[in-house]
C-alpha cells in the first residue's frame, strides 16, 4: 500500500515539474493563427458552455416583443457589438475577424440558446477570450434591450438590418430620437 501511494506522489511531481518546465519553456504557441489542440478547445469551450448554462439558469426573461425596446436595442448592437458578431449582410470588423476564439455569428446564437443565456454573457463576459462584459457600462434595462433586438435579429434577412441602418442614419444628427429617449436608462 505503501509502495502504491509513493509511486501515484512521485508521479503527481514528476507531472508537476514537467507543468512548470513546459509553462515557463514558451513552447506553447499562444498566437491567434496557431489554433488549440482539439483536446485544450474542447476542455475551454465546454468549461465555458456550461458555465454561462449553470449561471444563467434562474435568471427570468422579462417581456422582450416591445418595438421600442427592440429599436433601442438595434442602435446599441450596431455601435458596440457588429464590429466583432457581424449582422445579416454585415461582415465582422478587422477587430473582430482577428480574435480567437472566432466572435460567434449571433443569429445562430439566439436560435439556439435561450434569452437568459444571452443576456447572462453580455452582462458577464467571458475571460480570457475577448468577449467583454458589459454590466459596468450598461445597466440590465438596456442589456435586455439588446437581447430584444437579438430575437429579431435572428430571423432578419440582409435587406432588413441595411433598412434599420439607412433608416438610423438618414435619422440621425447626432443622435436618433430613440437613442435620445435612451441614453438616460443605458448608460450608468
Ligand atoms: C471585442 C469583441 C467583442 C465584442 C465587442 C462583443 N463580443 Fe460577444 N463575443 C466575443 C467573442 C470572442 C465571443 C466568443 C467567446 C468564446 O468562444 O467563449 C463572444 C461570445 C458572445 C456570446 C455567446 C454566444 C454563444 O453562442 O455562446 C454572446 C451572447 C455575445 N458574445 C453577445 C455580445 C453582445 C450582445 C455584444 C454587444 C453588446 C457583444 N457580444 C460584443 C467578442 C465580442
Amino acid at each position: 500500500m505503501k509502495k502504491i501511494v509513493a509511486t501515484v506522489i512521485s508521479v503527481l511531481v514528476a507531472e508537476l515539474i514537467l507543468m512548470v518546465l513546459f509553462v515557463n519553456s514558451g513552447l506553447y504557441n499562444v498566437s491567434t493563427l496557431s489554433p488549440d489542440p482539439g483536446f485544450l478547445h474542447w476542455i475551454f469551450s465546454r468549461t465555458s458552455d456550461n458555465s454561462a448554462r449553470v449561471h444563467s439558469k434562474n435568471i427570468s426573461i422579462p417581456p422582450l416583443n416591445d418595438s421600442s425596446m427592440v429599436a433601442v436595442g438595434f442602435v446599441e448592437y450596431n455601435e458596440t457589438c457588429v464590429g466583432c458578431h457581424g449582422a445579416p449582410g454585415v461582415n465582422r470588423s478587422d477587430v473582430g475577424a482577428g480574435l480567437y476564439p472566432h466572435p460567434p455569428n449571433l443569429v445562430n446564437s439566439a436560435k439556439q440558446l435561450p434569452a437568459s443565456r444571452l443576456f447572462w454573457v453580455a452582462k458577464n463576459g467571458i475571460k480570457s477570450t475577448g468577449m467583454p462584459g458589459f454590466a459596468g457600462t450598461h445597466n440590465d434595462k438596456s442589456i435586455w434591450s439588446i437581447v430584444a433586438f437579438l430575437e429579431k435579429m435572428k430571423n432578419m434577412t440582409p435587406q432588413e438590418y441595411a433598412a434599420m441602418v439607412n433608416a438610423q442614419s438618414s435619422k440621425k444628427n447626432g443622435a436618433t430620437k430613440e437613442m435620445k429617449a435612451a441614453r438616460p436608462f443605458i448608460h450608468r
